[in-house]
């Protein structure tokens, strides 16, 4: 168990949006739900996470070891009372930055920064420390509560293990009352002492997050909540998250495939393609004005593009190409240019960095199309690019 302490630094070349803020708050193991909304809880500063593969006999002695390039580079910003969604298509590495945000992986490099001080925690009383104030929501509900316990065994545990159980059993019932209440399973005797497989999906999940609530923690990163329940109640459990947004002023990551149920539902998208953060904004322009060449796939490749207006009218070759590349050895460059529609001789040299679009404040790409270079070159963009010259 390490606990290293830093004080945050900005990142150079990143928009200031990605910024970390220098608040110096000191991490002290108590908070506040009344904390100003927007204030900085968990920060990612260029966040790497590469696995290592087992090598094949034959290279077994070679010094090389090849790895997944699962997460590189990554810089993400979670505020109290907003929610951040996390886009990107199966394998981009979205539940590794979450798994890295919750600390179950060491990380290759960069910082995790809870309140501005670096943190790493492996374990042990400092684990359940960060835990308390940094939650885990799980895609399956059925795979993340024990399906041998009750509903009353789930929360009483995660009231216990983080101190909110109270002294006396009258203490611990309305605690538990209070979680269920909490996540609208009403009235709590009715779900207290049912087994998971006597709930629906829906009901599971809510279990799940009432689990989470019991540490009251100030993050919760929320891995596709909605992804395995019926579509007729997804939109349930999202307004839940909304207003637990509101009301417990949480930070709440959340990550889906789905770019338009971000819209509906986070402040702010980020985008991320190949293990790398490709498009950052608030989700408004980011669905509605996308700037990035894989952006507009996604969207264009949303099951009902009329959802997201204005992308009828996105050209064949705009949705580009082919699959998504190893991880083990990604494309040099941009590592989406064996795809791009408006690959440039330099995408396949050069890693794009993070440059403003301009349009809105804080919306940014990790595009050439969007370099004074190029503009200058080049003649047209996938996204408008007259209105960037
Ligand atoms: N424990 C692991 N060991 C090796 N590779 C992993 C491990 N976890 C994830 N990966 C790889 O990392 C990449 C990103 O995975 P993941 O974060 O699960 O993506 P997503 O959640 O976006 O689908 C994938 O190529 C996946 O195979
Ligand atoms: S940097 Fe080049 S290859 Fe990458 S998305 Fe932009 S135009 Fe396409
Ligand atoms: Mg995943």
């Amino acid at each position: 168990m390490t606990e290293r302490t830093e004080r945050s630094e900005g990142h150079e070349g990143m928009p200031s949006q990605l910024s970390s803020d220098k608040t110096g708050t000191p991490v002290t193991l108590s908070h506040d739900a009344q904390a100003p909304a927007g204030e900085v809880v968990l920060e990612a500063v260029g966040l790497t996470k590469h696995f290592p593969v087992r090598p094949p006999l034959r290279t077994l002695f070679s010094r090389k070891r090849d790895a997944v390039h699962a997460v590189d580079d990554v810089h993400l910003t979670l505020r109290r009372g907003r929610v951040t969604a996390l886009v990107g298509e199966s394998g981009s590495g979205k539940s590794t930055v979450a798994r890295l945000l919750a600390q179950l992986y060491p990380r290759t490099g960069g910082d995790i920064r809870l309140h501005g001080v670096t943190t790493t925690v492996k374990g042990g009383r400092r684990f359940r420390e960060y835990a308390r104030r940094v939650q885990m929501i799980f895609q399956d509900p059925f795979a993340s509560l024990n399906p041998v316990h009750t509903t009353r065994y789930h929360l009483t545990r995660s009231l216990r293990i983080h101190g909110n159980a109270g002294s006396t059993p009258q203490e611990l019932e309305d605690a538990l009352a209070g979680l269920l209440n909490r996540v609208s399973l009403t009235p709590p005797e009715r779900y207290l002492d049912k087994f998971p497989h006597e709930l629906s999906g829906g009901q599971r999940q809510r279990v799940a997050i009432a689990r989470a609530l019991g540490a009251n923690p100030e993050a919760l990163l929320a891995d596709e909540p909605v992804s395995m329940l019926d579509v007729s109640i997804r939109l349930g459990v999202l307004n839940l998250l909304r207003d637990l947004k509101e009301r417990l002023n949480l930070a709440i990551l959340y990550i889906t495939h789905d770019i338009a149920s971000a819209r509906y539902f986070a402040d702010e998208t980020m985008v991320m393609y190949a293990g790398r953060m490709v498009e950052g904004g608030d989700s408004e322009t980011v669905t509605q004005s996308p700037a990035h060449p894989y952006t507009r796939l996604l969207i264009d490749s949303a099951p009902d593009p009329d959802r997201l207006t204005g992308l009828a009218d996105v050209d064949a070759e705009d949705r580009g190409n082919g699959e998504p590349p190893s991880l083990i050895r990604p494309p040099s460059g941009c590592r989406f240019h064996p795809r791009c529609p408006h690959a440039m001789p330099r995408c396949s040299i050069e890693m794009p960095v993070p440059l403003p679009i301009g349009d809105r404040p804080g919306h940014w790409a990790a595009c050439w199309l969007y370099d004074e270079a190029s503009l200058a070159t080049t003649a047209s963009s996938p996204n408008g690019r007259e209105e960037l010259s």
